[in-house]
């Protein structure tokens, strides 16, 4: 097993050659523009760092690992249209440096070279696996990406109806990310679906965090503008809680009659944080990181194997970006 941040390497130095210097330039310098701009790799990370776990080599699944990589950032860029967003990774985002004819279509793209890339030296009978997997996911990421669009506009979302959401929108992809490892090393179909469920857990552990950075976090440090999601009415765990809880009636009024934006998230934030908001949603992040390394338990593996996986869910609960 490499480090996490050797595995990351492997992936950026591979990332580059993904991105085809085509004609028109103006569907290709998109693509370049998206993946040379770094992110966390954690996908990726993902898939070659199970695989390994499983007894297989990093580079036979170093195909699989970029598909997946470029499948994520044709969601971000289909995402940021959506989202209205101005800034990730730290760099203006693919809509706003273009416009969104672009993004939409540079997405699309994506999407096919992803799927053109998952399929690039997969031997014969993985070939069907692996595909039923990326689109399975797929379908689950588009209804995730629905419902959180479709919550905006309702102020009587669940708990368990934002749980059920960010486990379509995100967590699935680390959940498939996890398992393309555990296949492409040809793992038995337990440990393949225990490290499913491993991904699965730490996806809403990962959103969560996501969602409380996106309120809380520095926007240097973070990379995307702060406050976007109370902008927009997303029905964040945070935002949910806070209707429920705010006896002052402030968030219902926001979202029915907003002030000017940056008020807004100011007092709405001010109201998550008299509710004690931050903490609670750390305590749910726990669990989450603690239910995704019970998932390891099933499986056996190396100790560095274990350890990797045990830390990269526990670096969830602490990350900044
Ligand atoms: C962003 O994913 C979308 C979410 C699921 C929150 P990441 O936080 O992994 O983004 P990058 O790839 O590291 O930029
Ligand atoms: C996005 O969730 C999940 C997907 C892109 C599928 P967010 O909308 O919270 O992701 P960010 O914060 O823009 O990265
Ligand atoms: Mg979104
Ligand atoms: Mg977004
Ligand atoms: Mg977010």
């Amino acid at each position: 097993m490499l480090s996490q941040s050797d595995y990351q390497s492997l992936i950026e130095a591979e990332i580059s050659h993904l991105a085809p210097k085509k004609h028109p330039d103006s569907l290709y310098e998109p693509i370049r523009y998206t993946l040379s701009g770094g992110g966390k790799r954690l996908r990726p990370v993902l898939v070659l760092s199970v695989c390994e776990a499983f007894g297989g080599v990093a580079a036979n699944a170093m195909n699989q690992a970029l598909a997946l990589e470029m499948f994520h950032n044709f969601t971000l860029l289909h995402d940021d249209v959506m989202d209205k967003a101005d800034m990730r990774r730290g760099r203006v985002t693919v809509h706003r440096r273009w416009d969104d004819r672009t993004a939409i279509l540079s997405g699309d793209a994506m999407l096919t070279l992803a799927s053109q890339q998952m399929m690039e030296k997969c031997d014969e009978d993985l070939i069907g696996p692996v595909l039923r997997l990326f689109n399975d996911t797929a379908m689950k990421i588009y209804e995730g990406q629905q419902l959180d669009l479709d919550f905006e506009n309702r102020m009587d979302v669940t708990v368990e109806e934002y749980l059920e959401m960010i486990r379509l929108k995100t967590s699935v992809l680390l959940g498939c990310a996890c398992a393309l490892g555990a296949i492409m090393a040809r793992a038995d179909r337990q440990d393949v679906e225990a490290f499913y469920r491993y991904g699965e857990a730490l996806g809403l552990a990962f959103q969560l965090q996501d969602d409380l950075l996106d309120t809380f976090g520095d926007p240097i440090v973070f990379g995307k503008e702060i406050g976007g999601d109370i902008a927009n009415d997303k029905k964040t765990w945070l935002l949910i809680k806070s209707l429920s809880d705010d006896t002052t009636g402030v968030v219902r009024q926001e979202i029915l009659h907003p002030s000017e934006t940056a008020e807004k998230i100011d007092r709405v934030k001010q109201v998550y944080l008299a509710l004690g908001l931050p903490e609670k949603c750390r305590s749910l992040i726990d669990l989450y990181v603690e239910k995704a390394i019970a998932e390891l338990n099933s499986v056996k593996l190396s100790h560095p194997a274990r350890d990797f996986f045990v830390q990269l869910a526990d670096r969830t609960r602490t990350r900044t970006h």
